[in-house]
């Protein structure tokens, strides 16, 4: 496995060789686990070269304490991107992708960033689309793999691929979870014990929401998500919404042939957490 910091060396590297290559690429902000393996997995039946990046981009972060804090565990992240076969870790500064010029540049994601996590985290979605854009150019990858735990994310991803026609198949997939039912996250290592064994009420409350969606409003199913929550003693919602999958408008009536899917963030303590769930 060769760890690149550099983008000539890497580039270099990618070049150098004759046969054509399908490049698999997962960009991560590190902090590895089955979640990631899992897209690794994936991506290495479908490539002859796996490529990972790890950085932590700053320009997504709308709360700084959230930045500093984010769990980074290069080493342990090395050693298992080895054991499973990565070809090649892209882990550059700062300076390596940014220059001087720490900022994000303004997309136009055709309205999708307006939505959820667009309304609670300002400028989130200009810094991944800059970041991903930017890590697209260096490393041209044939297909890259994104988990659906961040499905705006994902959406938002093609949306910028398509309107500005880069050459990269988008492939998303399914979201990783722990036996009971939370969603894998590199932020679930900062939950404490208390909130760790409180959070898999949100996946139980999203299971319970689908099967309430077969025959109720979605506006009723939304009312009875809230009440769970406010019920709750620890953990704080901030939305949960139901939305059309390829808008991700939330809906106020079901509308045949249409996807669906119910979208939540919560607090827990001070570790914001987001799940989803097809309907
Ligand atoms: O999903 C993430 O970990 C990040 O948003 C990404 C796609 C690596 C961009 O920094």
């Amino acid at each position: 496995m060769f760890v690149f910091k550099k983008i000539v060396a890497l580039q270099k590297y990618l070049n150098n060789s004759d046969s054509p290559q399908s490049i698999g690429f997962i960009p991560t902000m590190g902090a590895l686990h089955k979640g990631h393996l899992s897209l690794i997995e994936k991506a290495k039946e479908q490539n002859n070269i796996i490529v990972v990046s790890i950085f932590v981009n700053p320009t997504q972060f709308d709360n700084q304490e959230d930045l500093v804090k984010y769990p980074r565990t290069e080493e342990n992240d090395l050693k298992l991107l080895e054991s499973i076969g990565c070809d090649v870790v892209f882990t550059p500064s700062s300076e390596e992708i940014y220059g001087t010029n720490l900022a994000s540049t303004s997309f136009n994601f055709d309205g999708l960033e307006h939505q959820m996590e667009g309304k609670f985290r300002d400028g989130h979605f200009d810094g991944v689309g800059t970041i991903v854009q930017r890590l697209f150019e260096i490393v041209k990858p044939t297909n890259a793999y994104f988990g659906e735990k961040d499905f705006q994310q994902l959406q938002i991803i093609k949306k910028m691929v398509e309107k500005n026609n880069i050459p990269v198949n988008i492939v998303g997939c399914e979201i990783y979870r722990e036996e009971d039912g939370l969603a894998m996250s590199s932020r679930n290592t900062r939950l404490t014990q208390e909130y760790r064994q409180a959070a898999p009420f949100i996946y139980k409350t999203l299971k319970k929401a689908k099967k309430k969606f077969k025959n109720k409003s979605a506006k009723k199913v939304v009312k009875w998500v809230k009440k769970k929550f406010k019920k709750h003693p620890l953990l704080k919602l901030e939305y949960f919404e139901i939305a059309d999958e390829k808008t991700l408008q939330s809906i106020k009536k079901k509308e045949k042939g249409n996807a669906y899917r119910g979208f939540i963030a919560v607090f827990a303590g001070e570790i914001r957490l987001i799940d989803n769930i097809a309907l």
